[in-house]
């Protein structure tokens, strides 16, 4: 009787980051190299919990490397937080037939793989979230093509900034992070960035734009971390009533943020990861997220990966202000 192949299950979940495609791909045609068969999860936990899923092979995942979000569909389940929705995922994975689970998402999607880990299925991470919020890797899929989609749109809104000699104030997403607003802020020049990490009145910021003013700037940019404990209006509205040299404006970037075709970085960061998951699993590895360390892709244990968080280095912070100068 021939041998039952060892079968993956794949999906995504949280927020879509881009570059989630890439590492589909990766996963499914590493594991085809290597005998397996590679079940596609359809809507994140909650497809694991109705049994969506569909078999895929190296043509299901042909022309998707250039693709944002993610061809599997992706949720946030608040069913599979219950054991009750574990159990039930569970009962699933078995009756398909699936031997193991790799997880492509977020801080909370990795947690829902811990759950899964720890009542013995085979399971690994992939960390990919636009927020480089994760502990344990350098940085997480999609950060890269974020940075870049918020760098294009500051340099546009700069021009017309200029021409009009207005400040701007630019929200970006990040849920409790500051890590985006922060690099982004270094690689656009803005005026000041503000982050939920570090306090900031509102004086100093009506400074730092008065201080562009003075120094014969023709705009001042100032980036807003979603997280930030000022809402971009009411910033602005204060800002116009001090009467600080430049008309105020302001632009919510959004869910723009987290859309778009990956950049070279996230495509190659994306594939080098979900080949690393699915030789883990054939090494017999599981309860580990595939992280880069220094050039190479380590195992983080995940319980280590959702015990904490990654905190922004305000050594960057500092950069940006210095460098607006
Ligand atoms: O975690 C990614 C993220 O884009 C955050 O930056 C943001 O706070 C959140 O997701 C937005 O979530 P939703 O897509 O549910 O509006």
């Amino acid at each position: 009787m021939m041998e039952k192949p060892f079968t993956i299950g794949m999906l995504t979940s949280g927020g879509d980051a881009p570059g989630m495609n890439a590492a589909i791909r990766a996963v499914v045609r590493t594991g085809i190299a290597n005998n397996c068969r590679v079940i596609g999860v359809s809507n994140g936990f909650d497809g694991l919990i109705n049994g969506e899923f569909k078999e895929m092979g190296p043509r299901d995942v042909g022309g998707i490397l250039q693709r944002g979000g993610t061809i599997l569909q992706t949720r946030r389940s608040k069913t599979f937080i219950d054991p009750r929705g574990q159990r039930d995922a569970i009962r699933r994975m078995n009756e398909a037939g699936m031997d193991a689970l790799v997880v492509i998402g977020g801080d909370g999607s990795l947690n829902g793989a811990n759950a899964l880990h720890t009542q013995g299925i085979k399971v690994i991470g992939i960390p990919a979230s636009i927020d480089n919020d994760i502990w344990g890797t350098n940085i997480a899929i999609g950060v890269d093509t974020a940075m870049n989609t918020i760098m294009d749109a500051v340099d546009k809104l700069r021009d017309t900034a200029s021409s009009h000699g207005r400040a701007f104030i630019v929200e970006t997403m990040g849920r409790n992070s500051g890590y985006l607003a922060v690099m982004t802020g270094i690689v656009c020049g803005a005026e000041i960035v503000l982050i939920p990490e570090v306090e900031a009145s509102l004086e100093e910021v009506a400074e730092a734009v008065e201080d562009a003013y003075r120094r014969g700037k023709t705009h001042a940019i100032i980036i807003v971390a979603e997280g930030f404990n000022l809402r971009t209006t009411e910033l602005a509205h204060h800002l116009d009533e001090m009467d600080l040299g430049f008309k105020t404006r302001v632009t919510i970037l959004g869910h723009i943020q987290r859309g778009g075709s990956p950049t070279a970085y996230d495509r190659l960061l994306a594939s080098r990861m979900g080949v690393k998951a699915v030789e883990a699993l054939l090494a017999g590895t599981s309860g580990v997220m595939t992280g880069l360390k220094g050039r190479g892709i380590d195992y983080i244990p995940l319980a280590d990966v959702i015990a904490n968080k990654r905190r922004t280095n305000l050594e960057y912070h500092h950069m940006a202000r210095v460098l607006a100068r």
